[in-house]
């Protein structure tokens, strides 16, 4: 028997936003979202490690935040400030970090603890469609600032933050994906970084730091410092996560804060604290690992990036340009000018291959409505190959290019 349909809309208070639509699954070739290599997964580690920390610590478990308080687990905070020291040359104590589920709720606790309808925000003018929906529905104003091969332009940001000085705005933060930039994949150098925070402490504005790539550098590159450690105030919050090297369906990740935002953000945390199980594996696995597990990820993502430069190339020919990413698992594509990728979106997605558009990953509408943005970590070399191929005959048959029709070439000679 099913029941009635009860009346819940005449309920629902002002300002929600719209209702979810339904899952349906992932597409055939799925080049969306951040999802990561399946084969990069350590497995057999996380069984010896849930094994081993369930053994010595799980009648912990009867106690909500296994009595380690609600900043989380400390054995992955004492991991974590040993790794951000030496990663990314952030000096913290455990009680500077705060373990999250995922750091999408980093993301909303910082937007939740600064942030009013009406209040204005500096982003890279292309940047994580997460945090653009969210700051969308907070009524937040957004600013983008323009990207270049070396990250946001601080010219670009220089006349953005004294353009709305101007205007008598104070932006609430500048927020940015400097290491291994989301979608673009470029890395702000150290120089760049340095003026970043002279233009911050200028106009006295606080910087948000998102590193969740930080670790996926090509052949173990050393990365720039972080600006957090860069920082001499206390003015810069850093997020980061454990989604894109291990995995992100175990929801972890990280904040790390001075104690006048922590305190605040620990206030609005009201779920009673993430996952402690999660975080204990994590910290079981990671402690030992870590430092192994990276460089096999990286070099598996880069053989991937590989198959799919090479499938743009042999499918799309210069129909699709790009720049090399210095790392990461996304690569941002140009189209023809004729091609609006919104419709490419929907009419990829009818053929099984789910794209990002642009639009959606940027605050420029005219500079993105030919771009898209590809995973390259999750599909299997294969998958690439054929998704791509499919991709450039949908995109002939609704935009006329590619012109060049690669495959049957190769066919040919094949
Ligand atoms: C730039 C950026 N920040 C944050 C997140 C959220 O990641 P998670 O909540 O899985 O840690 C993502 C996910 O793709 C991202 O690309």
């Amino acid at each position: 028997m099913t029941a009635a349909a009860f009346d819940f809309a005449s309920l629902l208070p002002a300002g929600l936003p719209p209702p979810a639509a339904k899952w349906t699954g992932l597409a055939k070739y799925s080049f969306v979202g951040g999802n990561i290599d399946p084969e990069q997964v350590p497995v057999d580690g996380l069984i010896d490690a849930v094994g081993a920390v369930l053994r010595r610590e799980g009648k912990a478990l009867a106690t909500y935040n296994v009595a380690h308080g609600p900043q989380g687990y400390w054995p992955l905070r004492e991991f974590l400030t040993a790794k951000l020291k030496r990663d990314a040359g952030i000096v913290s104590t455990v009680d500077d970090i705060l373990i999250v589920s995922g750091s999408l709720q980093a993301l909303d606790l910082v937007n939740q603890t600064l942030l009013a309808r009406g209040d204005t925000v500096i982003v890279e003018q292309e940047t994580y469609q997460g945090s653009l929906t969210r700051l969308s529905r907070l009524g937040v104003n957004v600013i983008g600032v323009p990207l270049d091969r070396d990250g946001m332009r601080m010219d670009a940001l220089a006349s953005a933050l004294a353009d709305l000085k101007m205007r008598g705005i104070r932006p609430k933060y500048i927020y940015t994906i400097p290491t291994v930039q989301n979608p673009t994949g470029t890395i702000l150098p150290e120089a760049r970084r340095a003026e970043m925070l002279n233009l911050a402490s200028e106009y006295a504005v606080p910087i948000f730091e998102d590193d969740c790539y930080a670790d996926l550098i090509w052949d173990g590159k050393r990365r720039p410092p972080a600006i957090y450690a860069m920082a001499g105030n206390g003015d810069v919050i850093h997020i980061g996560s454990f989604s894109k090297t291990i995995a992100p369906a175990l929801r972890v990740g990280f904040v790390v804060a001075p104690w006048a935002m922590m305190s605040r953000m620990l206030a609005l945390k009201t779920d009673a604290g993430s996952g402690s199980l999660e975080q204990m594996v994590l910290a079981e696995y990671c402690t030992p690992h870590f430092n192994t597990h990276v460089p096999e990820l990286t070099h598996a993502l880069r053989g991937k990036l590989g198959t799919m430069m090479e499938a743009l190339n042999e499918q799309f020919g210069t129909s699709a340009e790009f720049e090399e990413p210095k790392g990461g698992i996304f690569l941002w594509v140009k189209l023809p000018d004729n091609v609006d990728t919104l419709k490419l979106y929907q009419s990829a997605l009818a053929a099984g291959v789910s794209i990002n558009p642009g639009p959606e990953w940027s605050t420029s509408k005219a500079h993105s409505g030919n771009r898209l943005r590809l995973c390259f970590a999750s599909p299997s070399h294969q998958q690439i190959r054929e998704g791509i191929a499919v991709l450039a005959d949908v995109c002939r048959r609704e935009f006329g290019v590619p012109v060049r029709i690669a495959n049957v070439e190769k066919r040919a000679r094949g």
